[in-house]
């Protein structure tokens, strides 16, 4: 993984350098100045190597004589196209990704102006894309992957003082987004409600987050059977954990966010087909992404309430499991027929999102939950589903979603789905009767039940938590995703200014 991201304004002795081309084929500016301190060797070389600079497109490694290492080519597409910060995130990425086996340092010669962006951050982004990708989850291999050598990464840039100003902010987003991609690739057998809530006391006290863990019995004692009732089946018992940032003033109502916590989802006596149940470990992501994203605040010192809630329970068949057709009482009031137990996300984040209503009164409500299987059919691993009662706020997470480029997309809410979980013998079942389709619409508008006036919104991010293939920003595994996303959202919409 990469240690360390320098800005400077001069390539140092001994490295090996990136350089941009364009799909014209031409070199870009930062390029054709170095090329002629190297005598044209490589524009020479461009014309032998018929290397045609397609975005993210690289060449193979170019001998430079003794000037540099080796010579790395990067294609930066159309010559006058102006890069998002997304794209510059990808580029960064695109750029460990082959650099990440050369011992020697590694500088990219890539500034703002080749990019035509319009700020002099544009090599922050790119190092905090390239610091994304570096990341690894090998603590359990005995025998660690020795051709990631690459340590120190330098950036040209024009303004050195902004780049780093920029990168320092966005490396303690990364810190935020490591801690949520450790907490979701740990097995289940190492995260359990009570070990994730010590992490989360561990992590988070240290940075002045106030961190407050409900039990069993206090949870039994605010009436949150829904909750309970999933857990019962588990030796592992319950936790809920509250994690309360303030960086506003102490009267302003803070922005809620309740992750959900199933640290492992067998389905219960609705037992899972053992194929994928492996996968199931991830069911946490919410939680995971709710503790990162107090993480990143909190580096950030970012003027803003926030209370995180972390929803923690394991689903597992036993003796004591709940069972299909029991039915519970919410603490909202309302009881729920559990018609399969499988779909105990929901049933989880009923009381969660109740409770936190209650207690904190919050200004906006906003979960993220690996709800739903359906999610994934309808909007695959690119999008995470996106659900909301109140259209500014969809359009200001789209926005945000837009920029981190951890994309979303608006999901309808229909009455219509009402019909379909209006149970026999209580208020609501936990499934759609057999003929209604659109699960994760079911889904959401099962958790509307349990919203009490706020302005709210779900994200089920069950297909974008983790990836089964090299992604741009990650590796295989746990993407961290929502963490730049929410914060990102949190620091333009709602930031006091000092
Ligand atoms: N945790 C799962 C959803 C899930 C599925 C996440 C695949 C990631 C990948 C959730 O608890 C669940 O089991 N949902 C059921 C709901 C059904 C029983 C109505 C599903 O999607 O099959
Ligand atoms: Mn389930
Ligand atoms: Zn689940």
């Amino acid at each position: 993984m990469i240690d360390e991201v320098v800005f400077v304004k001069e390539p140092p002795k001994n490295c090996s350098i990136v350089l941009g081309v364009y799909a014209d084929g031409s070199l870009s500016p930062s390029a054709q100045k170095i090329d002629k301190n190297l005598d044209g060797i490589i524009s020479k070389n461009l014309n032998k190597l018929n290397f045609i600079g397609k975005t993210f497109k690289t060449s193979s490694f170019l001998d430079s004589g003794d000037s540099y290492n080796h010579i790395i080519l990067m294609g930066l597409g159309d010559p006058h196209k102006e890069f998002s910060k997304f794209e510059l995130k990808k580029l960064g990425a695109a750029i460990y990704a082959v650099t990440r086996k050369l011992d020697s340092a590694v500088t990219v010669a890539i500034d703002a102006a080749d990019l035509h962006f319009p700020c002099n951050c544009a090599s922050s982004f790119m190092g905090f894309g390239a610091l994304l990708k570096s990341w690894v989850f090998d603590k359990y291999k005995t025998s660690k992957d020795e051709e990631a050598k690459l340590k120190n990464l330098a950036m040209l840039t024009l303004d050195v003082k902004i780049s780093e100003d920029y990168y320092g902010e966005l490396r303690k987003i990364a810190d935020g987004i490591f801690l949520t991609r450790q907490v979701v690739s740990e097995p289940a057998n190492v995260i359990y409600p009570e070990s994730l809530a010590e992490i989360a006391k561990m992590e988070l006290l240290p940075l002045g987050v106030e961190v407050e863990i409900l039990d069993e019995s206090q949870m039994k004692n605010l009436g949150m059977n829904a909750l309970l009732a999933v857990a019962q089946g588990s030796e592992h018992k319950p936790r809920l954990a509250i994690l309360r940032w303030t960086g506003a003033s102490n009267s302003e109502s803070p922005i809620a966010v309740v992750g959900k916590g199933v640290t492992f989802d067998s389905g219960g006596i609705s037992l899972k087909p053992g194929e994928k149940m492996h996968e199931m470990r991830y069911d946490m992501a919410g939680s995971g992404t709710v503790l990162g994203l107090l993480k990143a605040i909190a580096l950030n010192k970012l003027r803003v309430n926030v209370v995180g809630v972390m929803a923690l329970v394991e689903n597992m068949p036993s003796g004591s499991a709940q069972r299909p057709g029991d039915v519970v009482k919410s603490m909202s009031g309302q009881t729920i027929e559990v018609l399969n137990t499988d779909a105990e996300g929901r049933m989880v984040l009923a009381d969660a999102l109740w409770y936190t209503q209650d207690r904190f009164n919050p200004e906006i409500l906003i979960d993220l939950a690996t709800l739903t299987g359906a999610i994934v059919v309808a909007l695959g691993h690119e999008f995470a589903g996106l659900f909301s009662n109140y259209d500014q706020l969809a359009d200001q997470l789209s926005k945000s979603a837009a920029v981190t480029g951890e994309k979303v997309w608006r999901m309808p809410m229909s009455e219509h789905f009402d019909k379909g979980i209006d149970s026999a013998i209580a208020d609501v079942q936990n499934i759609a009767k057999s003929h209604i389709h659109g699960g994760s619409i079911t889904a959401a508008q099962f958790l509307k039940r349990f919203i009490n006036g706020k302005k709210w919104a779900h994200l089920d991010i069950a297909g974008v938590e983790t990836s089964s293939e090299d992604l741009f920003i990650c590796s295989e595994g746990a993407t961290g995703f929502g963490v730049h996303l929410l914060y990102d959202f949190l620091r333009e919409n709602y930031t006091t200014v000092p």
